[in-house]
């Protein structure tokens, strides 16, 4: 991405943190795709994820959930206004603790494990860990990369054999049915682009499209047991697969 493009992006996501937000938690079906995404990583407890391109922590539940206490969660994001969301939601779950680190809310028991759901702001595209995570997973983000393909194959190295990586796009559906789905879906892209429309050298919702394809490609090639599925009308994929 260049720098006027990540400069875009960062002011738009900064800009409707609050109100992406309320779209990423109150969307209806939308935790039922974001379930969907975390079981194509068939993590364990245990294991460390790291969402690149987190927003405001709406995944963070799900994956929570299947690492447990023992595990961790990792969100990296580049916009500070959604990564305040996103840390403010971890922490708000996490039970306060005294000097001693002891709970000092005995109701918060319910709570327990949010201590472990990490927020770090960085870029997707050059973020380093100094110890491999067991998995990865990016929502609504690779068609947001100049070279998703590139950053898909980063991924994948840094993950080694045996990691897994799953990917949650919306894209034009390929259905028979799909001109008006697909009319309705432009403009969604059009609405929900950063930066200025006039910069466009192709059509926003064929850049979308293309990066979401190349992202799987990449991914295809460097995976095996690799699961893709398609969810609303055709405009949804979930695709995960475990690195060779
Ligand atoms: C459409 S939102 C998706 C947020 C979240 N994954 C979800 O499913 O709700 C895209 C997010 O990706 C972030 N993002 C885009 N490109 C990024 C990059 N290169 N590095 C880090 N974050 C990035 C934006 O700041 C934004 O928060």
């Amino acid at each position: 991405m260049s720098a006027d493009a990540t400069a875009a992006a960062q002011r738009f996501y900064g800009r409707w943190s609050d109100f992406y937000d309320l779209l990423a938690r109150s969307t209806p079906g939308l935790g039922r795709l974001r379930e969907r995404a975390a079981d194509a990583l068939a993590l364990e407890p245990g294991d460390t994820v790291v969402e690149m391109g987190c927003g405001t922590g709406a995944n963070f539940p799900h994956l929570r959930r299947r690492v447990g206490p023992a595990g961790r969660v990792v969100g990296v994001d580049f916009t500070r206004g959604m990564l305040e969301r996103a840390r403010s939601r971890s922490e708000a779950a996490s039970p306060p603790r005294n000097a001693s680190g002891e709970r000092t809310d005995p109701r918060a028991v319910d709570r327990e494990g949010w201590e472990n759901v990490h927020v770090v702001q960085g870029d997707a595209t050059d973020v380093e860990f100094c110890e491999p995570p067991d998995a990865i997973l990016a929502t609504f983000v690779v068609g947001m990369l100049a070279d998703p393909a590139r950053e898909v194959h980063r991924w994948a190295d840094m993950l080694g054999p045996g990691g897994s990586l799953a990917l949650l796009d919306a894209a034009q559906t390929t259905r028979w049915f799909g001109w008006p789905v697909n009319q309705a879906f432009r403009g969604l892209v059009v609405a929900s682009a950063p930066g200025d429309r006039k910069d466009y050298a192709e059509a926003p919702w064929t850049m979308l499209d293309r990066r979401v394809a190349d992202a799987r490609a990449a991914l295809r090639e460097r995976a095996s047991a690799t699961t893709h599925t398609e969810h609303a009308l055709g405009v949804v994929r979930v695709t995960g697969g475990r690195i060779e």
